[in-house]
């Protein structure tokens, strides 16, 4: 019962799509029918609302973060599942017919939760290869390999299949970045436009 509760509440969680509902709260449009399509927060930087856009990137992080506490306090040793299920929600969620955002801001918060060196190699990879090329899924996907990475290389092998798998599904998720990173026109931040995923 506390692995199927963990996985059901961790995906509950997750599938809140916040980036959708503070655009549409705030009067900033369908943010499906924007920019790359994404739910994300990058895609929420399209409409020109950079509170929204870090609102988004704190709640998607936070909900990562909040389903691997909540599971650590209330079902001990289910936290790993409780991460599944959130990362599950966040990119494939039922309210929106299984399309979901590309797992980044959510995978930043659960690695923090699982252990936080992890959460700071991640920002750390994410934001330096941001600020570096100012394409937001190169840096999302590098710190989403990364992070299994540094998980073996401290020693935490207990995490490392779990973040392997969740490393996966950000790179399944972005392979229309992955298409126009290799043909030179994905857009960098700051750019209105993106071609739709
Ligand atoms: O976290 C999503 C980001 O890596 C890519 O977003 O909208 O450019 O496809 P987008």
């Amino acid at each position: 019962m506390p692995p199927a509760a963990a996985l059901l509440g961790g995906y509950l969680l997750g599938s809140i799509p916040f980036g959708v509902l503070l655009t549409r709260a705030f009067g900033a449009g369908d943010l499906r029918q924007i920019g790359s399509g994404n739910i994300g927060a990058t895609n929420v930087l399209r409409t020109g609302r950079k509170g929204l856009a870090a609102a988004t990137l704190l709640l998607d992080m936070g909900k990562g973060l909040a389903a691997v506490l909540l599971a650590a306090w209330l079902l001990p040793g289910e936290a790993p599942l409780a991460a599944a299920g959130a990362f599950v929600g966040h990119c494939y969620p039922v309210w929106l017919g299984f399309r979901g955002g590309k797992g980044v801001a959510t995978l930043m918060g659960i690695a923090l939760g699982l252990w936080w060196p992890l959460g700071l190699v991640f920002a750390a990879l994410w934001l330096g290869l941001l600020a570096a090329t100012r394409i937001s899924s190169l840096a999302g996907m590098t710190a989403a390999i990364g992070t299994p990475v540094a998980a073996a290389m401290l020693g935490r092998f207990d995490i490392v299949p779990l973040l392997m798998a969740l490393a996966g599904i950000v790179l399944w998720k972005h392979r229309a970045n992955v298409a126009r990173l290799i043909d030179g026109t994905e857009p960098r931040v700051g750019a209105k436009k993106a071609a739709p995923t």
